[in-house]
């Protein structure tokens, strides 16, 4: 390894220790900042992490939601994220104040809202539980049966969670841009390559590329699953960063990234936002940090732990 990146990653090394900081990685992340962090995982492992931590500075690698929710159940902290941009299209597809209008306007319905954890403090802060794609049948089954569901943002988790629970949902139209590329047929020409593999694909993709897995499930459940599969040949439908983990943890068996030929699964623009020069820095600058108005913050919090508490 050059000697600048191993400086670079010593200089980060140090720092953390400097701010009493723990570095919290989502498994999209570039496999140089997962090697660098405390814990990474999905989008459940990585709230129980952050409610838990003693540190005084959450270093969050991964999406803007993702660190606000880190702020959100651990207020006392100082959270950072390396890039300010990192977005994420299912919080955009949701505005809090067209939700906010939304649920007015249909008051009358009185409406149990389960927001996907893939929205902004202001979403959360209007719903009455949150749900991640690991403990969304979970969530769903534990919801009261006298009340209609409003299932936001995420329409294509939802339809999923709709086929395994049987119950039925009103979906918000939001979609992730990276899943939705993935087609049936791209899936279907690997999988008549490889006749042997199975197939595991994330719920955010569509219903005709979840037709052809074999698991659906949660970016941390597809490290367990592959583990166990019984193929040496798995075709993993989801975003790149995933390929890491699954490289070191499950080593025996072939990974087949595919669905088109030209990249590995795919990359998402905006966790690919965050570099070791930007996690250096925030580390550094203590900056950006993630603040939030109080009262929103408390509002969207108490959703949260709803959530923490279901999943156990
Ligand atoms: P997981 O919670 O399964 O890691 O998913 C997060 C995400 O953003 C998927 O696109
Ligand atoms: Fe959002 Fe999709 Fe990127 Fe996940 S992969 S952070 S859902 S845009």
């Amino acid at each position: 390894m050059p000697t600048a990146a191993l400086d670079l990653k010593e200089a980060i090394l140090q720092l953390k220790k400097e701010r009493n900081a723990v570095i919290l990685a989502h498994n999209y992340q570039t496999g140089d900042i997962q090697d660098l962090a405390d814990y990474v995982g999905d989008s459940l492992g990585l709230a129980y992490q952050a409610k838990a931590t003693e540190a005084d500075v959450i270093v969050f690698c991964g999406v803007h939601f993702m660190a606000e929710t880190a702020k959100i159940v651990n207020p006392s902290k100082t959270v950072v994220l390396p890039d300010r941009d990192a977005g994420c299209s299912l919080e955009q597809s949701c505005p809090g104040p067209e939700l906010e209008a939304f649920l007015q306007a249909n008051a009358a319905k009185n409406y149990y809202v389960i927001a996907y954890i893939n929205c902004s403090a202001h979403v959360k802060s209007l719903c009455d539980v949150i749900c991640t794609s690991g403990n969304a049948v979970r969530i769903v089954e534990q919801a009261p049966s006298d009340r209609p569901i409003l299932f936001v943002p995420d329409a294509n988790l939802g339809a999923w969670v709709m086929e395994q629970t049987g119950r039925k949902m009103d979906l918000w139209q939001g979609s992730c841009y990276v899943h939705v590329e993935f087609t049936r047929d791209s899936i279907q020409r690997i999988k008549d390559e490889y006749p042997d593999a199975l197939v595991v694909a994330h719920p955010e993709c569509t219903q005709a590329v979840r037709l052809l897995a074999d698991e659906v499930c949660s970016t941390e459940k597809m490290i367990s699953w592959c583990k166990n599969a019984p193929s040496d040949h798995l075709i993993v439908v989801t975003e790149s960063g995933m390929l890491h983990r699954l490289r070191k943890e499950v080593p025996g068996k072939t990974l087949i990234a595919g669905p088109t030929e030209r990249c590995a699964c795919a990359d998402c623009k905006y966790m690919k936002l965050n570099t070791l020069e930007k996690l250096h820095q925030c580390l550094d600058r203590l900056s950006p940090e993630v603040v939030l108005p109080e009262d929103i913050r408390a509002k969207a919090e108490a959703p949260l732990l709803r959530m923490l508490e279901q999943s156990k």
